[in-house]
């Protein structure tokens, strides 16, 4: 198995369990792990080597939230928001009758040039969502494209009720030929729980069918306004409920509370561009980690709310905009995004850099992770490893450079 040394960096944000950060640091990787962490100059030697020289080494950001899988364009939608009118769930349908109509190469291609774009900017791992389907066909059509471009699928058919329908029978539907359609392809189930789009009662039909056929649970909630989206991923044990704009006291007992007791809690995913991008008040993340909740944060990277894959600028708008340190938006972006889809520890842990782990890694292109929020919008990202390979196009030797995503028509 070959291996290379990344030595010369000038911090290392490990994110393990006592989340040290080391400076003039190397790694050592073997494969698919990192087999050695420590001074650089003691670093072993190995097959190849890269000098950091003096630059920032983090584990890739894990974005735990995504949409990319869809056709069509609502640049129009978002201009109309920024000229004061509000976002509304109903937009959601204009992307179903585009994706529907694209072709499997093209709807594929779309995909992968967005998870493209996304690992360019330093995300090794990646879940995404079906959602734009919404009949049985078109939504086992998008989970098949998911788990070909992403590394964790989330079946989110209860996403909006096509329009017309009986909601009733939508989510019969949803919970029975679809769920069914979908399952093979899915590691987990969303519902969207949200005035105008599922109730309380029908998102918990749709996660308890969901849970029954295997799947792990995650929820839209509390996004548009005050509802009961955090309470039921609580009760119902979700690995992350995501959005959380609309947070009272009751929802930050609970989900505090479930971190308590040794069990494994519920993660409030938070999407500061989707906040940005639909004028929301943004997530109470200060009063979220002041009361003990664990977070993530993610790209939530749709055509509707949050058009960006970039985590280095989700990140820097949590520390610029909602009051996280730098440590504390780092974290959430990696260690975070990998407890939000339970694999932060164990054998192929990810959002970690840690003896024995997942080789995942990006090389920033500063000497500390505080120029990403300080130096916000910059290109910043170096060099990126997944699973010890390299994803940005240079060697492990070789100069770092930037490549573009293949190019696909624009969605227009
Ligand atoms: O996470 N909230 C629901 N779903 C997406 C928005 C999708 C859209 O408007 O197309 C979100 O923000």
């Amino acid at each position: 198995m070959s291996s290379f040394a990344i030595t010369g960096v000038g911090e290392l944000t490990t994110e393990d369990v006592e989340g040290r950060v080391l400076r003039d640091a190397a790694v050592v990787v073997e494969g698919e792990r990192v087999v050695w962490i420590g001074p650089s100059a003691r670093a072993p030697a190995a097959d190849r080597s890269f000098d950091a020289a003096g630059r920032a080494l983090l584990p890739g950001w894990v974005d735990s939230h995504s949409h990319i899988v869809f056709d069509g364009d609502r640049a129009d939608e978002f201009e109309a928001r920024m000229a004061g009118r509000p976002y509304q769930a109903g937009g959601i349908a204009a992307t179903v009758a585009a994706t529907r109509a694209a072709s499997d190469k093209r709807l594929e291609a779309l995909a992968a040039k967005r998870a493209r774009e996304a690992a360019l900017q330093g995300t090794t791992w990646l879940e995404t969502k079906t959602g734009y389907g919404l009949s049985v066909e078109h939504e086992a059509r998008c989970a098949r494209v998911a788990a070909r471009v992403a590394d964790d699928v989330t079946f989110l058919g209860a996403h909006l009720p096509p329009p017309g329908v009986d909601v009733d029978e939508y989510v019969r539907l949803v919970t029975g030929p679809m769920l069914a359609a979908v399952a093979p392809f899915a590691g987990w189930a969303d519902v969207f729980c949200e005035r105008g789009a599922f109730t309380p009662e029908q998102s918990r039909e749709v996660l308890t069918a969901a849970r029954a056929a295997g799947l792990g649970l995650r929820v839209h909630g509390n996004q548009l306004g005050p509802g009961q989206g955090i309470a039921l991923a609580v009760e119902l044990g979700a690995a992350s409920v995501d959005h959380c704009n609309h947070v009272g006291p009751a929802d930050l007992d609970a989900l505090a509370g479930s971190w308590t007791g040794g069990g494994r809690g519920t993660v409030a995913t938070l999407l500061p561009a989707c906040d940005l991008s639909t004028r929301a008040p943004l997530a109470p993340a200060r009063a979220l980690i002041d009361a003990g909740v664990v977070v993530a944060i993610a790209s939530n990277c749709n055509p509707g709310t949050s058009n960006t894959s970039s985590m280095p600028f989700c990140v820097a708008t949590a520390v610029l905009q909602m009051g996280l340190s730098v440590a504390e938006a780092v974290r959430a972006a990696t260690w975070g995004g990998a407890a939000a889809l339970g694999r932060e520890s164990g054998d192929g842990a990810i959002g970690s850099i840690t003896l024995g782990g997942r080789a995942d890694l990006q090389l920033l292109d500063a000497p500390s992770a505080a120029h990403l929020a300080y130096r916000p919008g910059m290109a910043l990202t170096r060099a990126v490893w997944k699973a010890g390979r390299r994803l940005d196009g240079g060697g492990t030797g070789s100069p770092p450079r930037h490549r573009r995503a293949e190019s696909v028509r624009p969605e227009v």
